[in-house]
């Protein structure tokens, strides 16, 4: 059985002003007409993979709980809701999701963040068909994008032949700094962590349990005193509270190695033009630009400007004479922001919730 798990806890903060703490990017049809969210559940229709398909396990905060409910019954797909009383980042949600599924050893989890866009769907088809073998096997698969810049906001696995085929993986680096990174393409024979794991969920039980026993029996207490709540399923407030926070990432992924020869990671290579919407220049990206590289949306006019990004929700927004430039006015807000800053918007949502 394969069991889809979206992680779809995150508040995408540097997309401020128009992803806000109750209304976060994976709920916003940042691209169109659906919603990040709802995207990545679309995007597991049409796959034919050698295993039962279940219906999606959202895991989410319990303030988006209506809005997920809405978005998946537009969708008229059935999804499992488990909800968080508060975020204690990924690795926590993989482990309820593992804990939350009837049978450990025969089901593999699909953990998929919600905040991607793949326009090549079939070859995400293909990937995962090509992982199902080796994750049934107790192997984790990491899929893995060939990387195109030294980014720093992604993990960096290392394989020892780039040949496209499916490898172990010698090392994990989450988050790099811009050094390594550069050392790392210029070196050769990286990839990029995608987010998206194929794992068996006893197999990571078992990682869990070993790397993080604090977070698997938090996690376990949370699930099992938790509570139905008309459709939704929510974790105990006061147990998963008690957790560790940590990502799946640095708590799990970089020290798979630790676990011994055969629960180190497989990377999966994934050509299916792959995006992470992380911050304001991936999403100018997605949008075809004028002749002087501008992107706009809704109510904008530009003049003598190059490569801006000019997004209004609301009024009217002109920008004029500037280059490398983001703007983004909302009806209670407005970003002007440089391009190459795009990642220190977070800033700017931290110090907000610090004055309040
Ligand atoms: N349920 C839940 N709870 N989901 C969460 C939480 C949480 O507390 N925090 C984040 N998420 C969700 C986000 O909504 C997103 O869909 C996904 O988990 C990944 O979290 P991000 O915060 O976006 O991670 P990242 O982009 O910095 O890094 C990860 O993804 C990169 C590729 O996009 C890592 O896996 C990197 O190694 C990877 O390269
Ligand atoms: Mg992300």
């Amino acid at each position: 059985e394969l069991q889809p798990v979206i992680l779809s806890g995150g508040a995408g903060t540097r997309l401020w002003p128009l992803s806000r703490e109750l209304y976060p990017k994976q709920l916003i049809p940042l691209l169109g007409e659906k919603s990040l969210l709802q995207l990545t559940i679309v995007r597991l229709r049409g796959a034919s993979w050698p295993a039962t398909v279940q219906p999606a396990l959202i895991i989410a905060n319990q303030e988006h709980r209506f809005m997920i409910a809405e978005q998946c019954r537009q969708l008229q797909e059935s999804a499992r809701i488990i909800l968080e009383p508060c975020g204690r980042n990924t690795a926590p949600a993989a482990t309820v999701a593992a804990l939350a599924v009837d049978k450990p050893a025969e089901t593999l989890l699909l953990i998929l963040p919600a905040d991607h866009v793949v326009k090549n769907v079939p070859a995400f088809h293909q990937a995962i068909a090509t992982a199902i073998p080796i994750a049934s096997e107790g192997q984790v698969v990491m899929f893995g994008i060939v990387p195109d810049c030294p980014h720093t906001g992604y993990g960096y696995l290392k394989v020892d032949s780039n040949d496209g085929k499916p490898q172990p993986i010698a090392e994990f680096v989450e988050k790099p700094d811009v050094k390594r990174a550069e050392a790392f393409l210029q070196q050769g024979g990286y990839y990029w962590n995608s987010g998206m794991f194929l794992v068996r969920a006893d197999v990571w039980l078992k990682a869990v349990e070993t790397l993080q026993p604090a977070m698997l029996n938090a996690a376990k207490e949370a699930l099992n005193s938790g509570k139905q709540d008309l459709d939704f399923t929510r974790l105990d407030e006061a147990a998963f509270a008690a957790s560790p926070s940590d990502s799946i990432d640095y708590a799990v992924m970089e020290h798979l190695a630790e676990l011994g020869k055969t629960t180190r990671g497989i990377m999966v290579p994934m050509d299916a033009d792959w995006s992470d919407l992380g911050a304001w220049p991936s999403i100018a990206e997605q949008f075809p630009a004028d002749e002087h590289n501008n992107v706009s949306k809704g109510d904008v006019m530009l003049e003598a400007s190059e490569n801006c990004l000019a997004w209004s929700e609301s009024r009217l927004l002109a920008l004029v004479g500037v280059k490398d430039i983001i703007a983004v006015a909302t009806p209670d807000a407005v970003l002007v922001a440089h391009k190459d800053q795009a990642q220190s918007v977070k800033q700017i949502v931290e110090r907000l919730k610090g004055s309040n």
